[in-house]
Parts: structure tokens; sequence; C-alpha cells
């Protein structure tokens, strides 16, 4: 059944989410669908990273600057209950949609979810295409010996922003509060 979003806000992160980021992001890491991440991980990324919530944290995602050039979408997640209702899919259209204002050309991410990004317009690509700033967290990852992340970029540069959703979603998205752009 579709989830009410109609409470659910999308904005930028603060202190007091961290708490709430942590325990969505470490819980899929213990199933090994995402890296763990610490609270200080977190912490010094905090600028980049938007949450959805409904009172308390249900969704995050993250921007990391790799270059002038390019960003990388990061520590994309949502609650497990909130897990197939479109928030993963606003949660990240808005992320792309701040790197866009920004003035990244690129945006990528190294993914397990490989159709869940293509279904968002990005490519899936040669992994070692990509900036070398992308594999700097590598050697602390557990996966280091046996990495199975898929690459994806979407281009930015020059392409219209993407159409805003369309049926229950559009409330949402009218009450995106990515701000500025310049904050991080
Ligand atoms: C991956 C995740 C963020 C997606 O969010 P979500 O809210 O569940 O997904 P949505 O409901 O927004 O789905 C959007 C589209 O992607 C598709 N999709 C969702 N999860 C998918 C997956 N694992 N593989 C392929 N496609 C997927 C949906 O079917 C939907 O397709 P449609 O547009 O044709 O209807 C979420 O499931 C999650 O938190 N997973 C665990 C953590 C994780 O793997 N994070 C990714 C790290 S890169």
């Amino acid at each position: 059944m579709a989830k009410d979003n109609t409470q659910i806000v999308i904005r930028p992160a603060g202190e007091a989410d961290i708490e709430g980021i942590l325990a969505i992001v470490n819980a899929y890491a213990a199933e090994n669908l995402m890296l763990p991440r610490t609270a200080e991980q977190v912490r010094r990324a905090l600028p980049g990273f938007l949450v959805a919530e409904d009172g308390q944290v249900v969704g995050c995602g993250s921007l990391v600057p790799l270059t002038p050039a390019l960003v990388e979408l990061r520590s994309l997640a949502v609650a497990p209950e909130w897990r197939g209702t479109g928030l993963g899919r606003l949660l990240a259209q808005a992320l792309v949609e701040r790197a866009r204002q920004a003035g990244y050309q690129q945006i990528c991410a190294l993914t397990l979810v490989e159709g869940f990004f293509t279904r968002l317009g990005f490519a899936t690509v040669d992994r070692w295409a990509l900036s070398p700033k992308i594999w700097h967290e590598c050697i602390y990852c557990p996966k280091f010996d046996a990495c199975d992340e898929i690459a994806v970029v979407m281009n930015l540069a020059g392409e219209p922003a993407a159409d805003p959703p369309a049926g229950p979603d559009a409330a949402l998205w009218r009450r995106l509060r990515v701000g500025p752009a310049a904050t991080w």
C-alpha cells in the first residue's frame, strides 16, 4: 500500500540528525548493503547531507565533492518501512538537483543497486574511468579486496533540470528545502 508522504520534508541535515542517519546507514551496513559510517565521518560530511524526516529521520543521502567538476552521491538510504515508496528516488533527485545548482558537471555513485540509478538517468561506466579521487576511501573498506560495487554517472552540464514528479510525490517535491547550494 502507498505510504502517506504528506508529513515528509526533505531538508539539509544538522547535528541533531547524525544519530538518525547512523541508525539507518549502519543497519544496512550490517546486512552488507552499504558501507558502515562513524559519527565523526557523518559530522565531517554533514554540509553535503540531505535528510527526509517526518519528525524523525526516515531517509538520507549526501554529496561529496571529488573534483571541482565531479561530485559523488553517497550514503543514500531510506528506513525499511519506507523502501519502495518512491522516497529514495525523491532523495536522489533532490541531491542531483543540488549538485546541478552547485555547478558540478557530473554526479557519480558506487552502488550495488545499479537498476535504481539507471532508472534515474545514470549510466553504468567502467569504474576505472572515474576520477581516482573516488577511491580515496577504499583502503578503509572491508570489501577492499573484493569490491562488488558498480560505478554510475550522470552528466549535469548543459542538461535541463529533470521534470518535477507527478502524482502524490508532486506535493513533497514542492516542499523540498534543499537549501542554497553555496552552503556546502
Ligand atoms: C536503494 C534505496 C535507496 C531505494 O529507495 P526506495 O525508496 O526503496 O526506491 P524507490 O521506491 O524510490 O524506487 C524508485 C525506482 O527504483 C526501483 N528500485 C528500487 N530499489 C531498487 C533496486 N534495489 N534495484 C533496482 N531497482 C530498484 C523501483 O522499482 C522504482 O522503479 P520505477 O521508477 O520503475 O517504479 C532503498 O531501497 C534503500 O535504502 N536500500 C538499502 C540501502 C541501499 O542499498 N542504498 C543504496 C546505496 S548506493
